[in-house]
Formats: structure tokens, C-alpha cells, sequence
């Protein structure tokens, strides 16, 4: 069984902020600093870092080169991974205040460039009972969900962003969610604000009724709804000095051990450990853990460590 993640690289350009810029308002940043990130990228490295093998596709401008080798150095298979000249690398503005919390924009760049071609040709090297790993910040999502099915692979998603596009998908085909509430929400028309994690978790079962969903909870931890039975991860206490990536850590952290027939408790247990440690580091993908430190910390709580 082969893992391979068809997502986005972004350089991520990160203004340290008092508080979000409002509407109208002009405010001065107390800091700037640039990280290699963007969802699929960050999942890659996670996954790489966690100790599986994961190819990435995806494309970068002229300027890419240097998110290209990150990945390969953190172990991650970039055969996958084409420049263009026609377009810049994608990237995100991020403001980050005090709290360590965020807010994005995204400029999608080569990232959309990602086309039904380039798709064939990825998943041309893959068969049942592979996964493909999404995330909506590149083109040709839904196109890429229905040839991964009619391959038999197995399609896991973090639906974000969440917008038109990414509701117009056949998201009845994906096997495994793995979101936050305010996506949950997003998915099932819940209100998030009036709806606990738990009717959040009902409701997407009630909705995808063949996939299983892991609902991250921010400091709260995770949730699980698989095969009908429900599974709560609390969340580590840790100071969070940046938020980034920490869902993305989540979430590679999770299906690498998945892939690995570690049990869904375990596995929650685990991305959420490494979760807890992306959050006490600054930056995207330079603040994703190795498998090691993961394990280091899981063992100076006295739990087991990893399998
Ligand atoms: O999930 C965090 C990521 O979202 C950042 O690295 C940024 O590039 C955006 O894709």
C-alpha cells in the first residue's frame, strides 16, 4: 500500500500582529518571516518525518526549487513535483498574534495549475488499495477524487479551504475527513457556533455515511466516528506559540499511522502528540516533528511509545 499526496506548496509569509487587521484598518506588523508551507506540502513532511513513504505531485514556479528539496530532505518522494515558468509559486500572506492563532489568504499560483493531465499521470502509477492524500488548494480536485475511486484507492481529504468548488466535489466518494469544526460545519450546514463537536461528528455520518471523519477540536483535542463507534483524543497542554500547520501535522501524523494498521485510539494519540509540538514551534513545515521526538515525549509521560 503506497501513500501519495497530490496538494499544494506555498512559501508562507508570516506578519507577527498585535491583533487581525480589521476591515478599513491599516496596522503596522512587529515582525516578518518567511517559511516553505501550504497544506499539502506541510502533510508530506509530516508524513515523511512520521517515517512512511509518500510521494508528492504538485507544481511550483520558477522560485520553487528550495520547497522541493525540503521535501525530499524530511524523506518525501518528489518524482511528482514540476516547475512551470508560466506562474509564480504559490504562497500565503499569514498574519499570527500573540495567542500563536492565525488568519490566511492565499494566492493559489502554480498550485492551480494542477490539471486533469498531470493528474492521469500521477495516479497512472497507482492501484487499489493505494491512497491519494487532498486537500483543496489545487486545481482539478473533483477530477482527482473520481479517477482515484475509479482506481480503487482509498481517498483521504482535509477539505480546506472550503468553498464553492470544494462543495461541488463528489465528496460522497472519500473514504476518510479529517477537518475541523468550522469545516464539519461547512459540510453538514450546521451552525458551528451552536453545534458541540459531537453533533458536528453525528452529523457528518449522517452525511458520509461510508467515511470515516476525524474532527480536530483545536485545544480540545480530537474526535473519531469510524465504522459507528466514536473515539475522543484530549488535547496535550502545550503553550502555542503558532497554530500553522498544526492541523496538517494532524493529519499526516494520523494516516501515516493508519497506513502503519496502528488502531484509531492509537493513532489519534499519536497526531496528536505530534500536533501538540508543531504548535509549540514557530512556522509551517520547519515546525512539524520527527517520529523521534514524538516518541521521546510520548515516553517521558510514561505512555508507549509508537508502535
Ligand atoms: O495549514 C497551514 C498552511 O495553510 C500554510 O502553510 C499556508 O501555506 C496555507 O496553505
Amino acid at each position: 500500500m503506497r501513500i501519495v499526496n497530490i496538494g499544494s506548496l506555498n512559501i508562507d509569509y508570516v506578519y507577527d500582529v498585535r491583533n487581525f487587521v480589521q476591515k478599513g484598518q491599516t496596522i503596522s506588523s512587529e515582525g516578518r518571516s518567511t517559511f516553505a508551507g501550504g497544506k499539502g506540502l506541510n502533510q508530506s513532511i509530516a508524513l515523511g518525518r512520521a517515517g512512511v513513504e509518500v510521494c508528492h505531485a504538485g507544481m511550483v514556479g520558477p522560485e520553487g526549487a528550495p520547497l522541493r528539496d525540503l521535501l525530499s530532505a524530511s524523506g518525501v518522494n518528489v518524482d511528482w513535483v514540476r516547475q512551470t515558468d508560466e506562474c509564480a509559486t504559490g504562497h500565503a500572506i499569514i498574519q499570527r498574534d500573540r495567542e500563536g492563532d492565525n488568519c490566511i489568504i492565499l494566492y493559489g499560483g502554480a498550485n492551480q495549475r494542477v490539471d486533469e493531465t498531470f493528474v492521469d499521470e500521477v495516479l497512472a502509477s497507482f492501484s487499489a488499495g493505494d491512497w491519494v492524500l487532498l486537500q483543496n488548494e489545487t486545481g482539478s480536485l473533483a477530477y482527482t477524487i473520481r479517477s482515484a475511486k475509479d482506481r480503487g484507492m482509498w481517498v483521504a481529504l482535509n477539505p480546506s479551504p472550503v468553498n464553492g468548488a470544494l462543495l461541488d466535489c463528489p465528496l460522497e466518494l472519500v473514504d476518510c475527513f479529517i477537518l475541523n469544526e468550522g469545516e464539519a460545519a461547512q459540510l453538514t450546514g450546521l451552525d458551528a457556533s451552536a453545534s458541540s463537536p459531537a453533533e458536528l461528528l453525528a452529523a457528518m455520518g449522517e452525511r458520509f455515511p461510508r467515511a470515516d471523519t476525524v474532527l480536530t477540536i483545536g485545544s480540545e483535542g480530537s474526535m473519531c466516528l469510524s465504522s459507528g463507534e466514536t473515539f475522543r483524543q484530549p488535547a496535550r497542554k502545550v503553550e502555542a506559540v503558532d497554530t500553522t500547520a498544526a492541523g496538517d501535522t494532524f493529519t499526516g501524523y494520523y494516516l501515516a499511522e493508519r497506513s502503519r494498521g496502528t488502531s484509531v485510539p492509537d493513532a489519534l494519540r499519536i497526531a496528536s502528540t505530534a500536533s501538540a509540538l508543531a504548535v509549540s514551534r514557530k512556522g509551517a513545515a520547519p515546525s512539524i516533528p520527527v517520529r523521534a521526538e514524538v516518541e521521546e515525549l510520548l515516553v517521558s509521560d510514561g505512555q508507549a511509545p509508537a508502535n
